[in-house]
């Protein structure tokens, strides 16, 4: 080989040991950039949506799944959203599924497209109809506890190589204390909640019909909310004034809250107190102080004629408008002792109604939407009404 040809050959493989590099390079800055969109994330799910998409690009593959450890069952479960129904498969952990031997082994592995591999077939529906060719799973591990396992499908370079499975490990080590905090987290939060329950629950002994309808209009509540694309942690404020949304009850005489009659006007007046008391006995609370508001404000109307404050528009919060939908709705439906509860599309019907006036009417859209898709959404009904009145 002369001289000229040597330096040729020299000058190419130093470009493509620079072209490795710069890969390296990228992809070890993709990592740090995946570490800081992690940092402060306490929700699993924003973790995994964002985790998700930022593998996929960096591992370069079709797509990237993450499953979870469910330590109550003992099985991995991957969630994903089909017009806002949440569908939830799971995964054993054992060796007759690729992402099940992962974590059975908490082991790296990967299927090449010529493997014939039988375990590429065995994958759950959502990843099947990626029709998956080249896989490559990694365990989440932290400190030998198993945190779940991430998946990727058909890589962009027909199969996935050693060097890709190497910064798969890598990404995993920096996801699982972040994943293990979320869900430290996620378990206190819980812890949380159920000592609101708890509290709200005290109600329930004083008047049952209380007590049933607020875990009734948590419910509702958290439906709309779910058609107005709340953060997370708005979902979360929203759920627990829901649950409290009638505490302040606690402070009202027996004889008013278990009258099985209608009240007197002067009775009224007591009882619509009750937002009022409820923050009286919560406002100390600094964890709830987000969620006191929807909890005060949950008799208040867009026109200001509510109470007990009469604030008029904006000046509700948009929780306590959403309460005001669920809660009315609920009243509505459920059967007292002094009268029978409504059809639920006639109570659709009296919300919409009142839109604008009573109700926010974007929340009131929102559980239109909710609305008509429930079992409960039945428009011949409310047409024969509308036909025999
Ligand atoms: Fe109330």
């Amino acid at each position: 080989m002369t001289d000229e040809s040597q330096k040729i050959k020299k000058e190419i493989n130093d470009g493509l040991d620079d072209l490795e590099k710069g890969h390296k390079l990228s992809r070890f800055e993709g990592l740090l950039k995946l570490s800081r969109l992690m940092s402060g994330s306490l929700s699993i799910r924003d973790i995994r949506k964002k985790a998700q998409s930022h593998i996929k690009k960096l591992i370069e593959c079709e797509n990237v799944l993450i499953y979870a450890f469910d330590e109550d069952d003992k099985t991995l479960s991957y969630a994903h959203f089909v017009n806002h129904d949440e569908i939830i498969e799971t995964v054993q952990i054992d060796e007759n599924t690729f992402v099940g031997s992962s974590a059975h082994f908490q082991a790296s592995l990967k299927i090449d497209e010529e493997d014939n591999d039988i375990r590429i077939k065995r994958v759950i529906e959502h990843v099947q109809a990626m029709n998956p060719r080249s896989l490559l799973v990694v365990p989440l591990v932290f400190n030998g506890e198993l945190l779940g396992v991430i998946q990727a499908i058909n890589s962009l370079n027909r199969n996935f190589n050693s060097e890709d499975v190497e910064f798969a490990e890598a990404v995993a080590v920096q996801l699982t204390p972040i994943i293990q905090n979320a869900n430290l987290y996620e378990k206190l939060h819980k812890q949380f909640i159920q000592v609101v329950e708890a509290l709200a629950d005290t109600i329930t002994k004083k008047d049952s019909y209380t007590g049933g309808h607020t875990k009734r209009v948590a419910h509702f509540a958290k439906k709309i909310g779910e058609q107005m694309s709340l953060t997370w942690d708005e979902m979360n404020d929203l759920k627990l004034s829901a649950v409290l949304h009638d505490i302040g009850k606690i402070g009202i005489e027996d004889k008013i809250l278990k009258k099985s009659a209608a009240l007197t006007d002067e009775e009224f007046l007591i009882m619509r107190d009750h937002p009022r008391l409820g923050y009286e006995i919560l406002k100390n609370v600094d964890s709830l102080s987000r969620v006191i508001d929807g909890m005060r404000y949950h008799h208040e109307r867009p026109d200001g004629k509510g109470y007990p404050y009469g604030l008029k528009g904006d000046e509700i919060p948009t929780i306590a408008m959403i309460i005001s939908v669920a809660d009315t709705f609920d009243a509505m439906i459920s059967t007292r002792p002094y009268r029978k509860g409504l059809p639920p599309m006639i109570a659709y019907q009296e919300i919409i109604d009142h839109s604008g006036t009573q109700f926010s009417e974007d929340v009131v859209t929102a559980f239109e939407n909710w609305f008509k898709s429930t079992k409960m959404y039945a428009p011949n009904r409310l047409d024969s009404k509308k036909k025999a009145s």
